[in-house]
């Protein structure tokens, strides 16, 4: 029996087929919004990352294909992190400003090969400190561990203008110490690198979402946890607390990470503050998306889109993320 209803407005009208859903669409995802990751190391050859499938440690030469071979899909913007060796790591992580150490070297190789790629770097001391922590650590004479602020922040004006030195467009400070950024900007000026943008880790929260990057890098504290620096999860006032100090201090750009589980924080700081806004898809994130797939639980590239799409629509304007290259080719070739 046919039911007659009185609808004069149908919002499936606008959904009816797929050109009019394209014209319909609020949010596009483009090859230009993504930052993709790249693991380092030192060694010749690459290989892949047991805990992240699909990702690699590269080689200067794998990088430098990798970026040509994300470069094809129109991929423009790129963030290395490397595994350090572990005789080069030390109790205040002297090797991250080392001018010919691995990072410095990936740049110059880098933007000798794609000068128009955007280098990134990310600025802290876990690949490059004994204790695995972004900062240098003290033992309390309760034997609690103390990660200092001032002391690292030094340090890490040292490793920013290293990486800025070496041709670095853009550094990315993910330590969350107290006034990394002012003293950055400082440094940066005060070398003559005032065109070097500062992207900073503004909303950095202690999240067990990143348990396979650390896999990656060998990188997880010896002791103790990041709770003491990086943000609780269950805020979100400290995140425009966090905001506020990172735009007075001169960041060009902000980031929220993870991104999936903290969209909320994302919308949140979009409405609050004009500057770029990034957020970063984190290992786990990738992890469980590859791992269900996997299992032919869902679909891989259609759950990566919608991942995606959903971080964008939340208010980020970039988005960090591994599956980078595979989303630019979908974008560019569907
Ligand atoms: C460390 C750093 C981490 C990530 C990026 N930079 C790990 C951490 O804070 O322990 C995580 C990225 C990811 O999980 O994909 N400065």
């Amino acid at each position: 029996m046919s039911q007659k209803l009185n609808l004069p407005i149908r919002p499936r009208r606008n959904r009816k087929n797929a050109a009019v859903r394209g014209l319909s669409r609020e949010t596009v995802l483009a090859p230009e919004d993504l930052i993709y990751p790249l693991f380092i190391h030192e060694d010749e050859s690459d290989h892949p990352i047991e805990s992240m499938p699909g990702c690699h440690r590269w080689s200067l030469k794998g990088l430098v294909k990798e970026v040509g071979e994300a470069y094809q899909v129109g991929v423009r913007a790129v963030v290395f992190f490397p595994k350090i060796e572990d005789d080069l790591k030390t109790s205040k992580g002297e090797e991250c400003f080392n001018p010919g150490g691995l990072v410095p070297r990936a740049i110059q190789a880098v933007k000798e090969a794609y000068p128009d790629v955007v280098v990134i770097t990310d600025v802290a001391l876990d690949p490059y400190n004994a204790d695995g922590h972004d900062g240098l650590v003290m033992e309390g004479d309760d034997g609690e561990l103390k990660i200092l602020n001032d002391e690292t922040v030094n340090i890490l004006c040292q490793q920013a203008l290293c990486h800025a030195n070496a041709g670095a467009d853009i550094v990315s400070p993910s330590d969350m110490m107290d006034g990394r950024v002012g003293a950055i900007r400082e440094a940066l000026d005060g070398a003559g690198h005032k065109d070097v943008s500062i992207l900073s880790y503004t909303a950095k929260y202690a999240s067990a979402y990143y348990g396979p990057f650390r896999g990656a890098l060998d990188s997880a504290p010896k002791a103790g946890d990041k709770k003491t620096y990086q943000m609780d999860p269950a805020n979100s006032r400290e995140a425009l607390r966090e905001a506020d100090l990172d735009v007075a201090e001169g960041a060009d750009m902000l980031m929220v990470k993870p991104a999936g589980p903290y969209l909320d924080i994302v919308r949140l700081i979009r409405d609050t503050f004009d500057v770029p806004l990034a957020a970063y898809q984190v290992s786990g994130e990738y992890l469980m998306i590859k791992s269900a797939a996997k299992d032919g639980w869902i679909d891989e590239e259609k759950v990566m889109m919608e991942s995606l799409i959903g971080i964008k629509r939340a208010g980020a304007d970039m988005i960090l993320t591994y599956f980078a290259k595979d989303v630019a080719a979908r974008l560019t070739f569907p």
